[in-house]
C-alpha cells in the first residue's frame, strides 16, 4: 500500500491575523480529507535549518481558528541571503533536512520574502506550496492576502476614533498605518474611515499641495481634518512618516496637529471573519494541490475563485497600487487629497 504523504507547515516573515486559521486549514484537511501526516516547523525557515519540528495531530489544531499570532512561531530567516556567513550552505542544509525528515511537501505561509525563498527552494527541487499572507496585501499574483482584512478593520476603527477627538479639539490628526512599499492598507482604511488626505508610497506627494488643501478646509468652516499616511511615504531618514508630515502640516497650515502611529496593533489579535474564511480556504486548497502533486505553486485568489500560480512567477515581485486603481479614482471624485493635485 502507498505510504500516506508527510507534509511540513511553516509560517515565516512578519505575523498577521489568520496564520493559525491557515495552519488549521492545511492540517485538518491533510489529516481528515487525505489521511496525511502533518508536521509543524518552528520559526519559519529557521526550523528547517535547526530541525525544530513538532508533530501536529488533529487535536493540536482544535481551538486555534480564532487565535492571533502563530502557534508555530515565525522568524525573518532568509536562507538564500548572500550577506550571511553561511549563505551558501543554508539551502543545502535545508535540502538535507527536508529529505532526512521524509517530507513530501512543505507548505510555506508568508509574504513576499517567504514566496521568494519558497520559489528558490522549489527551484532547488523541493516540493513546496506557498500560501500568501500579510497585512500589506502586496503579494504579487493574488488579489488578496489574509491578514489584510483584519488590519483594515483595526485601522478603520482607529480612524473612526480619531474623528471624535479631532472634532472636539479642532485639530488635524495624522495617522500612520503599515505599508513600506504598498499603500493598500492606507488607501482602504483611509477611504473606509473617511480620511481627508491619504498619502501612499506609490503616489509622490507635494506637502505644499497637502497644506493648501487643508487650509481650504479650514477656510470653508471644516473644524478638523484626518490625514492617513502609509509608513513608506517619502520622508527624511530616521523620522517616522507621521512625525514628519504632522510637523510639516502644523508649520504650513497653522492648526494644532497630532500624530498617531498605529504600529503592531495592526498585526495582533483575532482574525476577522473574512480572514478566517480566506485562510481556511487557502489552507484547504493547498492540500488539494499536494494531493494532486501540483507542487511549486502559490495558492491565490482572483475575483471569487481560489486557484494557483507558479511560485517561479511570484518570487521577487511586489503588488503595488496601480495608478489607475478604481478606488483612487473614487477617492479623487469624493474630494480626497492624494497629495499630488488639489
Ligand atoms: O510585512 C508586513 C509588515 O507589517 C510591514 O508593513 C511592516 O513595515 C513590517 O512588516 C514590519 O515588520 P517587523 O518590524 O516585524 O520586521
Amino acid at each position: 500500500m502507498k505510504q500516506p504523504k508527510k507534509i511540513g507547515i511553516l509560517t515565516a516573515g512578519g505575523d498577521c491575523p489568520g496564520l493559525n486559521a491557515a495552519i488549521r486549514g492545511v492540517g485538518k484537511t491533510a489529516i481528515l480529507k487525505y489521511g496525511m501526516e502533518v508536521v509543524g516547523i518552528s520559526s519559519g525557515f529557521l526550523g528547517l535549518l535547526e530541525k525544530d519540528y513538532m508533530p501536529l495531530e488533529e487535536n493540536d489544531l482544535s481551538g486555534i481558528l480564532t487565535l492571533g499570532g502563530t502557534i508555530l512561531g515565525t522568524s525573518r530567516e532568509k536562507p538564500f541571503k548572500k550577506t550571511h556567513q553561511l549563505a551558501n550552505k543554508k539551502p543545502e542544509l535545508i535540502k538535507e533536512h527536508y529529505m532526512e525528515a521524509g517530507f513530501d511537501c512543505v507548505v510555506c505561509i508568508g509574504g513576499n520574502g517567504t514566496m521568494r525563498t519558497a520559489s528558490l527552494l522549489a527551484k532547488e527541487g523541493l516540493n513546496i506550496i506557498g500560501l500568501p499572507k500579510t497585512i500589506d496585501n502586496d503579494v504579487w499574483g493574488t488579489d488578496q492576502t489574509f491578514g489584510f482584512d483584519s488590519a483594515l478593520n483595526i485601522a478603520t476603527d482607529a480612524i473612526d476614533r480619531l474623528h471624535s477627538t479631532a472634532n472636539s479639539h479642532k485639530r488635524i490628526m495624522v495617522i500612520e498605518v503599515m505599508g513600506h512599499h504598498a499603500g493598500w492598507l492606507a488607501l482602504y482604511a483611509g477611504m473606509a474611515g473617511g480620511g481627508d488626505v491619504i498619502l501612499i508610497p506609490e503616489i509622490p506627494y507635494d506637502i505644499k499641495i497637502v497644506n493648501k488643501y487643508l487650509k481650504k478646509r479650514v477656510n470653508s468652516g471644516k473644524p478638523y481634518s484626518i490625514v492617513v499616511v502609509a509608513e513608506g511615504i517619502k520622508r527624511p531618514k530616521g523620522v517616522s512618516a507621521a512625525t514628519y508630515i504632522a510637523e510639516k502640516i502644523e508649520d504650513g497650515v497653522g492648526v494644532e496637529t497630532r500624530k498617531t502611529i498605529l504600529g503592531y496593533i495592526q498585526r495582533g489579535g483575532s482574525p476577522s471573519p473574512t480572514d478566517r474564511l480566506l485562510a481556511s480556504s487557502y489552507g484547504a486548497y493547498a492540500v488539494d494541490l499536494i494531493a494532486r502533486e501540483e507542487y511549486g505553486n502559490m495558492v491565490m485568489k482572483k475575483g471569487d475563485e481560489i486557484s494557483a500560480v507558479p511560485l517561479s512567477d511570484v518570487g521577487g515581485k511586489l503588488r503595488l497600487v496601480p495608478d489607475k486603481h478604481p478606488l483612487l479614482e473614487k477617492a479623487r471624485g469624493l474630494g480626497v487629497c492624494l497629495g499630488d493635485t488639489l
